[in-house]
């Protein structure tokens, strides 16, 4: 353990700065052995207060310093290793700071450092201080000018924010560029790219008439890869005008695809950098999935022009004010461009997998956090996925209209400001008259409310009763919680389907003859619904209306009724998500089938159906293993070897059943060329998904399909398909097969990493050894985010059963790899880390799982990532 422990940082303790900075310019002179940079700030006193400027610095080394062109005297400033301090200043002053930096051998990929043959930057959250000596918080807003000076032939690119306003060749083949952003912003949206960069050009027309130039910077390779991310960014721009009246604000839009990246991209003013995996495509790289992750991250971080940039965070604790709306934002796009219904059974899927199991492990913390050791721990399922849960129940709550009066006071109000999420709330309570102050709680308290529900039905009176109560479990810091203001959106179903009802309450809403929107305020509340022809099922939470859990106790009959009749999609799918999840539990127990012969019947009535292909698709997928062990972590314990035994026991009955249905659909062939569009993504998942059940019944001819698949196909989504089947077949063809592949994609980063995480992710032979194999391929490149997440990531956070296998072994494997990337790359070692501190919800895994955490958290010079994560995580 380190001596000094790191501090937590509260959001109780905010002050405003107490100097702003009007304008800043940046130079930069980029060597291969080190950068110069020198920063001149036109700094004011704000508040009057006399005291110290303390500007934040990392690993920084101070050439010079002076205040209003005098250079200090070392007795005139005092360093430590967070930060400068400079005793006496004026109210006004103009300070200059030379630095030198070491890109080449910064492996954090935070601040400058170089990706391959690029310089780049990575300021979110507190990266910039790793650049320059700053005031490095998002309420501290600046004009930027930059200058960057590098090697001519080698940097021939030289970008950051704004316009260019200047470009010179220099003596001894060098040459200079000056960029200038009108924009004030926060330091964590500068960014600096320097390379021999390739480019895709395009423009736009805003709805006011102003042409934009866009550019898409590759590596030269990569050149043929970029077009479908252009055309996501033209949709996206399009679609915010349309949707929110939101304009782009500058000449220039600039995307560049890097491969050393933490995340998946970064909305930098005028200048997004992005992650390849999430920018570059191409049918022989991209699978569809893949496809719609670049539009979605396209889309994202273009959102963030105005929610982030225009209007930002007052401070970090403020991070889903950002966050959570873009998501949300970003989340609306994608379900216009696509099936709505598949986009939101994947965002709850996500939601109550991981977004639920966070919020009940040692790390829960509420949407906006009271306090963080490290910021970048809290990039979170909780601020991003649930954050955008809460924005989208305001948007139920005040519906489309006023919602976007919301928006557009919020963006009127605030543009240029640094705020909170209290004003995010405001405005929509200005524009709509709702009172929100009970539903702030969503951002104070943590965890996940539980609805139960129970109903009656008096036949005489044509009444049904629904009573529904919430609770919320205890988390770290807050053992006791006030009752949330819950949107739920609902119906009563009959036997013959959704029955028309007179809703009694007057606080709640009756939205049609067959829905009602019920605001649950307190802890148990009871509904009445008149004129209601017989005893209904309640269809309830349509959408998934809040992130709660619901607790009803349907019975098979209820969940079946739901399944044929509920009008609204979503609890169609969860109802058969339910049933499958009692089909798993039977298969535990070694109970009486019911829910199984249930669970066959509604598919096999599903597959002889003419409804949506891709519902169907998605409905064939069982509930994973991590989600059915997040789900048994609420009551007994969750067993992940038990879990997927019975999981694979019902595929296994579900192929047997409908085997004439399966075969059929694993053989059907898709017409035409490829493209990432509609119909033909849900023919390809249907056809795999297929071929998925086939290969329990026949396997042989399963991996024929595959093997014909993988020579005749002419997209990457069929191919890894194929594969993936071969390697559940296992056996000499597959590993022919995985070989051939290999070889065939060498020379394509992003089809090996997927290469690398199919097989970290095959839950059959022996994955550990596998694994260990692949740590050792020459392809692997412990520095990379991408390399590392397909291979130890792939293995310990989606292939349950064999991470918690082989007696620990896969416990001490990502141990042994967080320590590694403790101090080389600690984002990324702390985000690793996740699955291990699940360790309470697996009593009989539990202490060889806490045997590792132990073993981290006794290492020295923890970073404070690591420390944070380990240290709540063994907290009693
Ligand atoms: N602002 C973030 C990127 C970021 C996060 C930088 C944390 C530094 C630290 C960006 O807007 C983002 O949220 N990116 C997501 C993708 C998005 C579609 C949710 C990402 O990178 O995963
Ligand atoms: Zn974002």
């Amino acid at each position: 353990m380190r001596d000094a422990q790191p501090q937590a940082i509260r959001l109780a303790d905010y002050q405003p700065s107490a100097f702003s900075i009007s304008s800043v310019t940046l130079d930069f002179d980029l060597y291969d052995e080190r950068t110069f940079v020198k920063s001149t700030l036109n700094l004011a006193r704000e508040g009057g207060k006399d005291v110290p400027l303390v500007l934040d610095g990392q690993e920084l080394k101070l050439l010079s310093l002076s205040v209003d062109g005098r250079e200090l005297n070392s007795d005139e400033y005092s360093l430590d290793p967070d930060s400068l301090t400079i005793s006496n200043v004026p109210d006004h002053f103009e300070l200059q700071i030379l630095t030198e930096i070491h890109p080449e051998t910064n492996t954090s990929l935070e601040g400058l450092y170089r990706s391959r043959t690029m310089f780049c930057t990575q300021c979110e959250a507190e990266g910039f201080r790793k650049i320059t000596y700053y005031l490095d918080r998002p309420d501290v807003m600046s004009v930027f000018t930059v200058s960057i000076t590098a090697d001519s032939e080698r940097y021939p690119v030289l970008l950051s924010n704004g316009n260019q306003i200047e470009a010179a060749p220099l003596e001894n083949g060098r040459h200079r560029v000056v960029w200038h952003d009108p924009h004030k912003k926060p330091a964590y949206l500068f960014a600096l790219v320097a390379g021999d960069l390739a480019h895709i050009e395009d423009s736009f027309t805003t709805a006011s008439g102003d042409a934009v130039t866009l550019r898409i910077f590759v590596e030269p390779k990569d050149l043929n890869k970029c077009d479908f991310a252009m055309d996501a960014l033209k949709r996206s721009m399009r679609w915010d005008e349309e949707v929110y009246g939101r304009e782009y604000d500058l000449e220039l839009f600039n995307i560049v695809a890097v491969d050393d990246f933490n995340m998946g991209a970064m909305e930098n003013k005028s200048l997004n950098i992005f992650n390849t995996s999430a920018v570059l495509a191409s049918p022989d790289v991209t699978t569809d999935q893949g496809y719609q992750r670049v539009e979605a991250i396209v889309a994202h971080e273009y959102f963030h022009n105005w929610s982030g940039n225009r209007v930002t965070c007052r401070d970090w604790f403020q991070l889903s004010l950002k966050e959570g709306f873009t998501v949300f934002r970003d989340s609306q796009f994608s379900s216009d461009m696509g099936s709505a219904a598949v986009k939101r059974i994947e965002d709850v899927t996500l939601l109550r997998t991981a977004q639920f199991a966070e919020d009940a492990g040692p790390m829960s913390h509420p949407v906006r956090p009271d306090s963080f050791i490290e910021i970048s721990n809290f990039y979170t399922l909780t601020v991003y996925e649930k954050g955008a849960e809460v924005v989208r129940m305001l948007h139920t709550l005040l519906g489309p209209e006023l919602f976007r009066k919301g928006s557009d006071l919020y963006f009127d109000r605030h543009d240029g400001q640094a705020v909170t999420c209290d004003d995010f709330v405001a405005a929509m309570e200005a524009v709509s008259g709702i009172d929100l102050t009970q539903f702030k709680r969503w951002y104070s308290q943590s965890g996940t409310p539980v609805v139960r529900a129970t109903g009656s039905y008096d036949a005489e009176k044509k009444r049904y009763s629904l009573t529904l109560s919430q609770s919320c479990p205890p988390t770290p810091g807050q053992s006791v919680k006030q009752p949330f203001d819950i949107p739920v959106l609902m119906g009563l179903v009959g036997s013959r389907g959704n029955l028309s009802f007179a809703l009694v309450d007057t606080a709640s809403e009756q939205r049609s003859d067959t829905e009602a929107l019920l605001r649950l305020t307190q802890a148990e509340q009871t509904f009445e619904f008149d004129d209601v022809e017989e005893q209904p099922v309640p269809a309830l939470f349509r959408g998934f209306s809040a992130p709660v859990r619901i607790q009803a106790d349907w019975s098979i009959d209820d969940l079946q009724r739901l399944i044929t009749s509920e009008e609204d999609g979503f609890l169609r799918w969860d109802a058969l998500q339910t049933l499958a999840l009692l089909a798993v539990d039977e298969a535990i127990s070694g109970r009486e089938k019911a829910a199984l012969s249930a669970l066959i019947a509604s598919i096999q009535a599903m597959l002889e159906q003419d409804g949506d292909r891709a519902v169907l698709a998605t409905s064939l997928i069982l509930p994973s293993e991590n989600y059915i062990a997040e789900v048994h972590s609420q009551s007994q314990g969750a067993d992940p070897i038990a879990i997927h035994t019975a999981r694979e026991s019902v595929k296994a009955s579900l192929a047997t059943a409908l085997i004439d249905h399966f075969e059929v659909l694993a053989n059907i062939t898709i017409e035409g060329a490829y493209a990432p569009e509609g119909a033909a993504i849900a023919e390809r998942a249907l056809r795999l998904t297929a071929l998925d059940y086939l290969r329990f019944v026949q396997p042989d001819k399963a991996a024929d399909i595959a093997i014909s698949l993988l020579e005749k196909s002419d997209n990457l989504t069929d191919r890894l398909g194929a594969l993936r089947t071969l390697g559940a077949v296992g056996g000499k063809r597959a590993e022919v097969a995985f070989d051939a592949f290999y070889r065939r994609f060498a020379d394509e980063p992003l089809v090996v990493n997927q290469w690398f995480q199919i097989q970290a992710m095959n839950p059959y032979g022996d994955a550990l050894a596998r694994v260990t194999r692949l740590l050792a391929h020459p392809a692997y490149d412990n520095l990379n985010p991408n390399k590392i997440r397909s291979v130890v990531g792939a293995f310990c956070s989606a292939n349950p059963v064999q991470f918690h296998a082989s007696s620990g072994q896969g416990y001490a494997l990502l141990a042994d790899v967080v320590i590694d990337l403790n101090k080389k790359n600690p984002q990324i070692a702390a985000r690793l880390l996740a699955p291990l501190t699940k360790w309470r919800n697996y009593p009989n895994y539990a202490q060889r799982m806490k045997v590792e955490l132990e073993r981290i958290a006794a290492q020295e010079n923890l970073s404070k990532d690591v420390f944070e994560v380990v240290s709540k995580s063994l907290a009693s």
